[in-house]
């Protein structure tokens, strides 16, 4: 890792940065010297927090960003997610089709909740190099880019819960009756 990369502290449920709409960037912004760090910065945080997806407004910083990337191998999705930078991301939905899982969230730590998402959706923005970004995504990945496309829009994903029934803390899940 780079000298001075730092894991930054991850913003809480209660923040106002959570509840707001963030900043977008332009291109330009994007390339800066302090963006870029910023970016690496959200990256380490993600690892260091085991998180599969981080914010900007999570790492504390009003900007409309987003990083996500899980290793291979893991139980929740053997495949990965390749590590992945979007600024001003935007989704569109693709299809009718919608899938009900489990979400957790670094920004209300220990809990679980069953959350419906779209199945797949396009993601446009802007790449880390400032030029357009355009993906499509489907499964565990599209529902990663949705839960990081809402935090941008200040929405968390208890939000998107039908209701609290399901909310869980992880420790007690798997408990049966
Ligand atoms: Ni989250």
């Amino acid at each position: 890792m780079s000298v001075g990369i730092a894991v930054r502290k991850v913003t809480q449920l209660g923040h106002p940065y959570l509840r707001r709409p963030v900043r977008r960037l332009k291109p330009e912004e994007v390339r800066s010297a302090d963006v870029q760090r910023l970016v690496r910065e959200m990256a380490v945080t993600m690892d260091e927090y085991d998180g599969v997806g981080l914010a900007g407004n999570q790492a504390g910083e009003d900007l409309a960003v987003f990083v996500m990337g899980l290793p291979k191998g893991t139980k929740r999705h053997p495949d990965g997610i390749q590590l992945t930078v979007v600024f001003n991301p935007e989704i569109r939905p693709i299809g009718d089709e919608w899938e009900e899982d489990w979400e957790g969230c670094l920004s209300v730590p220990d809990l679980r909740g069953m959350v419906r998402r779209r199945k797949k959706v396009e993601l446009t923005g802007l790449g880390p190099d400032g030029k357009a970004f355009k993906r499509v995504y489907e499964g565990f990945p599209a529902r990663v880019v949705q839960h990081e496309t809402d935090h941008l829009n200040g929405l968390v994903y208890l939000d998107r819960m039908d209701g609290l029934k399901t909310l869980c803390y992880l420790g007690e899940m798997g408990r049966g009756g």
